[in-house]
């Protein structure tokens, strides 16, 4: 029993056999059988989710941090039980790692709340896992602290760093241009992914750690510190002492997302060059909050948030030298008043009390000064018009220019097997000025909004030498990935939005300036297609299919399930 009159440890949540004196007997008897002593038994209790698997390379090093984790929850006076839960390897899930984020944060809500634990450390990582990891956490209302696995390290390729992954597509559009030879990619591919770890620039994984740090759900530097490093086993040893401090504080992680705390990252994201996919978990973690993420506020503080870290795919360096320029505390000292540096973090002390225990030292060369930006606006922009009624979102830092007030003619793909089939087709009719549009790769399709929306240049244009085009679709992009690329259009597709009109043909334009995106078709035309659109499939037969496809949201709320949403 703690001092705040609550039944703490193995105490807790009993299981139910009608007797709650033989449900406690019992837990002891089975949990003595691990070889705890009756003092270990006695203690409060820290889980420890994790998502170690042999299908998620950047997870490989989650049992040594596992083990930093338990150091620090004993040496400060608790017992740690890990436990794992569902783990979403990016390149190794079907259709794509977002349909099964949410079934992820169920394991995880669902398991914190059912085993008897006073606080939980969340050890996730790579892209889905800790926006799911989050989530659940928010939803189960214990208090929680996250640690991730850390960046990978770069490799060298004929004198040229090499990180995963904006470097695998630089090098993936050379070898389709004709640049490069077989002999080459392999010799790349080798060389892309070399340590343990996160993809190594500002992906979507080093963005949702940078957000999380930033909502101060984190250990500072937490974000950035390579998975190599032996920093990190030390912060995994620190974080376990934290998890300990937060018992009985009444903190549980719901009670840190605020909206305050929801612009801080949202800031530190556009400030970043963030992933467009961040967008999307931001909305769902904002949902299981009680909160909303408003794309139309989104885009008053994209004007006034410049872009200040040069990182990859918007600039140059990787994750390990935004860890060595000052990580997040720096990034964020320099974002200053921008910021509500009055909210509560993890560790109780408030953001701006957190930035000022900082190293001051920053490396001008990777966090450039606020009045000496990379972009003055930041990296991410909402669009909305008749084409995305709820909004698309396109990452404008790592854009050409050149396009941003564009009109132009669509060249329509169905869906991915049809771009597939057609995409470098030499008798394809598209130029350099056309509108690359793919349908039905949004959540609600059978794809399930796959990172699908960096459509290549149609080879017989990239071997001309053609590097950008502007691309439309209601799919993703790889946090990793470049280009001029309209994304998340909403509602998709396959639920029946403007999108699904769009024919080969008719005429698109962007306006970033103005924040708009519009089909410019008559208004008694697109009524005519909508009419000889064809019924929506039926739903699938059983399980989690059929799960998804009735909850599935659209992506202004962060494709969250519908009955997930709220505090
Ligand atoms: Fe896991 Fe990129 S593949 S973070």
């Amino acid at each position: 029993m703690g001092d705040d009159g609550r039944t703490r440890g193995l105490a807790n949540g009993l299981t139910n056999y009608g007797d709650p004196a033989f449900s406690a007997y019992l837990r002891r008897s089975f949990a003595s059988s691990m070889g705890y002593s009756r003092d270990l038994l006695a203690r409060p209790v820290v889980g420890i989710a994790h998502s170690a698997s042999g299908f998620n390379n950047c997870h490989r090093l989650v049992p040594e941090l596992i083990e930093a984790v338990k150091r620090g929850v004993l040496a400060a006076g608790a017992l740690p039980l890990d436990f794992p839960t569902i783990s979403l390897g990016e390149g190794f899930l079907t259709p794509t790692s977002l349909k099964f984020r949410n079934l992820m944060s169920m394991d995880v809500e669902e398991m914190i709340r059912a085993q008897p634990m006073d606080a939980v450390v969340l050890i996730g990582g790579c892209d889905k896992t800790v926006p799911a990891q989050v989530m659940g956490a928010i939803s189960a209302g214990r208090p929680a602290i996250q640690l991730v696995t850390g960046p990978m390290a770069t490799a060298m390729h004929r004198g040229e760093r090499l990180g995963a992954c904006t470097d695998c597509r630089r090098f993936w559009a050379r070898f389709r241009a004709g640049e490069i030879d077989e002999a080459e990619i392999d010799r790349v591919e080798r060389r892309l992914a070399s340590t343990a770890g996160t993809c190594a620039v500002m992906g979507t994984a080093s963005t949702m750690a940078s957000l999380v740090e930033a909502m101060g759900l984190m250990l500072p530097m937490g974000a950035s510190i390579p998975a190599v490093d032996a920093d990190r086993l030390r912060l995994a040893e620190a974080t376990g002492a934290a998890a300990v401090a937060l018992i009985g504080s009444g903190r549980p992680m719901a009670e840190l997302v605020t909206q305050e705390s929801l612009e801080n990252a949202l800031r530190v994201l556009l400030a970043i060059g963030g992933s467009t996919n961040a967008v999307l978990h931001m909305a769902a973690i904002a949902g299981r909050a009680g909160l909303e993420l408003d794309l139309r506020r989104f885009n008053e503080l994209s004007e006034t948030t410049p872009v200040i870290v040069d990182l990859k795919p918007t600039g140059t360096h990787y994750m390990q030298d935004l860890h060595a320029a000052g990580g997040l505390p720096a990034v964020m000292r320099e974002l200053g008043d921008l910021l509500h540096l009055g909210v509560p973090t993890v560790t109780g002390e408030t953001l701006g009390e957190r930035l000022a225990a900082a190293d001051p030292w920053v490396d001008r060369t990777v966090i450039r000064p606020i009045d000496d930006p990379i972009h003055p606006k930041g990296g991410l922009v909402a669009l909305f018009g008749s084409l995305a009624p709820k909004g698309a979102v396109l990452k404008r830092s790592a854009a050409d220019p050149r396009l941003f007030e564009h009109e132009g003619r669509a060249v329509v793909f169905d869906g991915l097997e049809d771009l597939a089939a057609r995409i470098d087709d030499p008798d394809l009719d598209v130029t350099a000025d056309a509108l690359l549009v793919l349908k039905n790769a949004g959540p609600t399709s059978p794809a399930a909004m796959p990172e699908a929306g960096y459509l290549p240049i149609p080879k017989k244009l990239a071997r001309a030498g053609v590097k950008d085009m502007l691309r439309l679709s209601d799919a993703r992009m790889s946090g990793t990935a470049y280009g001029t690329i309209v994304l998340h259009i909403a509602p998709d597709a396959a639920a029946g939005g403007p999108l699904a009109l769009v024919e080969t043909g008719d005429r698109i334009s962007l306006s970033v300036e103005r924040c708009r995106l519009d089909l410019l078709v008559e208004p008694d035309e697109l009524a005519r297609r909508r009419q000889a659109l064809p019924p929506p499939p039926p739903l699938p037969a059983r399980g989690h299919d059929r799960l998804y496809q009735e909850q599935i949201l659209q992506a202004d709320e962060g494709c969250d399930f519908g009955f997930l949403k709220g505090s």
